[in-house]
């Protein structure tokens, strides 16, 4: 596929492994790269070091758990006549808490955010995808294990992973690649949000290298990208322990 006129969109761009994926899309491939999230002063001046580095670069300021917000993302790619070869589909937050104890906001807000917009944008902008594109959706190694304390956003990554592993078959005969991406803890600002501390740093990634291996494994063709040691930990004890014996030791800890 020619990538002439075409677009790279990573949402979720304004910090973090969005920000980090955004810096590695080559300029040669003359990729268009858009970035979406809320602050748009962050991905002001991001776009300006990626336009210093002779990319072509669009911010748009969208709320993604508003639907609006789909609909104008929609649009645009529509008006801008061009092609989706890439939809990182990166924007997300946790929140770490009991259940019952979570405010309403947050548990519906990660619900949103994390796999309606995520489904929704998908869906939209398939009709301007083709051959060769690719749908980078950003899960967590979370997905392969349910972790009481972390139950909503745990489920949200298991609907991205489920989502991306299925999708991935429905597109293979348009020849459109989906891979969702699962990272054990990663250093960046997800932790402010999760109001929870960083584990400790020989345990977390370095945000460019998780951006990198999301890109390039996505590149190859991989199903499911594991980024560090905690990821590829996580999916083996996911696939051999059982998830009933597995949420019981998680859960030893809250209810403590
Ligand atoms: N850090 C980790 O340990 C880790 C591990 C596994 C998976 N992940 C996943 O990686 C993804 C990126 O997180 P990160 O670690 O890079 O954290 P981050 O630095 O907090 O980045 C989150 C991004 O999502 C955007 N976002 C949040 N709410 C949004 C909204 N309503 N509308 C549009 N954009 C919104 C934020 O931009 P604005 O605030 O400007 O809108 C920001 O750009 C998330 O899906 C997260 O679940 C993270």
């Amino acid at each position: 596929m020619s990538v002439k006129e075409n677009i790279a969109i990573v949402t979720g761009a304004s910090s973090g492994i969005g920000a980090e994926i955004s810096r590695h899309f080559k300029n040669e491939d003359g990729l268009e790269i858009w970035l979406v999230a809320r602050r748009v002063d962050r991905m002001e001046s991001l776009a300006s070091e990626l336009k210093a580095r002779g990319a072509a670069v669009r911010v748009l300021g969208l709320d993604l758990q508003q639907e609006s917000s789909w609909a104008e993302l929609e649009a645009q790619v529509k008006m801008s006549g061009r092609r989706v070869s890439w939809l990182v589909n990166n924007a997300g937050y946790g929140y770490s808490g009991r259940v019952e104890d979570e405010p309403l906001a947050n548990l519906e807000g990660m619900i949103q955010l994390n796999v309606r917009s995520l489904a929704s944008i998908t869906r939209r902008l398939l009709p301007f995808m083709d051959r060769g594109s690719r749908i980078v959706n950003v899960a967590s190694s979370i997905a392969f294990v349910p972790v009481a304390g972390h139950a909503v956003y745990a489920a949200t990554k298991a609907f991205v992973l489920s989502f991306s592993l299925s999708l991935r078959e429905e597109l293979r005969p348009r020849g459109i690649t989906v891979s969702a991406v699962c990272p054990g803890p990663v250093g960046t600002e997800f932790w402010d949000a999760a109001g929870v501390n960083a584990p400790p740093t020989f345990l977390v990634e370095n945000a460019s290298n998780t951006a990198f291996l999301a890109v390039e494994k996505s590149a190859q063709g991989k199903a499911i990208i594991l980024t560090g040691a905690l990821a590829w930990g996580a999916r083996l004890i996911g696939a051999l322990v059982p998830s009933t014996w597995l949420v019981r030791l998680t859960t030893s800890r809250i209810n403590r």
